[in-house]
């Protein structure tokens, strides 16, 4: 087995190869004046099942091509079998076609990897139904392994805490209940509706926030502006405290400041994006480390073995 940094979140492909006590295979992946990627392998990986960890987030287009070349170079250099592992997965939010003339970006993404990819692995795909445009095997992990157990060991969250787990959005209700479901704690949804990409509204709270400690889940924050709607909402509706629990920080435009500024008492984000400059001098944020599930997800895919034992 070789593992290949596509640079994309190079701090989590540090631990996990610390964690598997293995390296990375020597590559240099540069960028030419005009923008274009060059890349090169410097080992000889011939016959070699090759893991590529990469996510997929800014710059999204040029780590996508980034992650086509580097695909590309290691068809070309022989390896046997081409194994994707992208924590975060670009695209994924664009994945019907909700108005006219518009494609179908997350198939496109699809179609773009399967030219090369053997196998693909991410975290807590936007919409699991996105798996169905690959034909090749797709594993993805769920954040909840790790953030469950952090709920009900670390913040002691039981069916006596006055805790409630709060959806930002119906998109998110069966995430929110899972959680719920496995702490004994109530769950709420709050109804957002989007009048442009980017902006939402929220429109109503079904569920009872009144003098509860509240954990909203969502699978990411990009422009922090659902979880902020979220939050004043449910502040002003008696919520006594809110935490947040996201898997993917894409953190764009001021997301962290405007998240700073908010209500809320803990902001916890995992690492399958990195943004270990952004939160340089943050005092809310606390990021949740992934690199472990990551690394025993890779070892049982050399090996062979379960995924989906690690969901139990
Ligand atoms: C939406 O369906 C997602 O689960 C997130 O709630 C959304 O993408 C977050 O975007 P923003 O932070 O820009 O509101």
């Amino acid at each position: 087995m070789i593992i290949v940094d596509g640079t994309g979140n190079t701090p989590l492909v540090k631990k996990v190869t610390e964690i598997l006590e293995t390296s990375v295979t020597k590559s240099k992946i540069q960028t030419f004046n005009d923008g274009e990627i060059s890349v090169e392998m410097f080992e000889n990986i011939r016959g070699q099942d090759a893991y590529i960890i990469h996510s997929l987030s800014y710059p999204v287009n040029d780590n996508l091509m980034k992650l086509m070349l580097i695909m590309d170079a290691l068809q070309r250099a022989s390896v046997s079998r081409i194994n994707l592992v992208c924590p975060y997965l670009c695209y994924s939010r664009q994945d019907r076609k909700d108005k006219g003339r518009t494609p179908i970006s997350a198939r496109l993404i699809a179609d773009m990897l399967e030219m090369k990819a053997d196998r693909i692995m991410t975290f807590d795909l936007h919409a699991e139904q996105i798996q169905g445009f690959y034909t090749i095997p797709f594993d993805n992990l769920y954040a909840s392994i790790v953030y469950k157990k952090f709920l009900k060991e670390e913040l002691n969250i039981h069916p006596d805490s006055d805790s409630i787990i709060v959806s930002p959005d119906t998109g998110g209700a069966k995430r929110a209940r899972t959680y719920g479901e496995y702490l004994d704690v109530p769950i709420a949804i709050v109804e957002k509706r989007r009048p442009r990409a980017g902006e939402c509204e929220v429109m109503n709270v079904i569920g009872d926030v009144k003098d509860k400690h509240c954990i909203i889940v969502d699978d990411m924050i990009d422009t922090g502006g659902t979880m902020c709607n979220a939050a004043k909402v449910i502040k002003d509706m008696g919520a006594k405290s809110i935490k947040i629990m996201v898997t993917h920080g894409v953190l764009s435009k001021n997301a962290v400041e405007k998240l700073e500024e908010s209500c809320f008492d803990q902001i916890y984000i995992s690492n399958t994006i990195d943004n270990t400059e952004k939160l340089q001098n943050t005092t809310k944020f606390i990021v949740i480390d992934f690199a472990p599930l990551l690394a025993e997800a890779v070892k049982r895919l050399s090996e062979d073995q379960s995924i989906s034992d690690l969901f139990d």
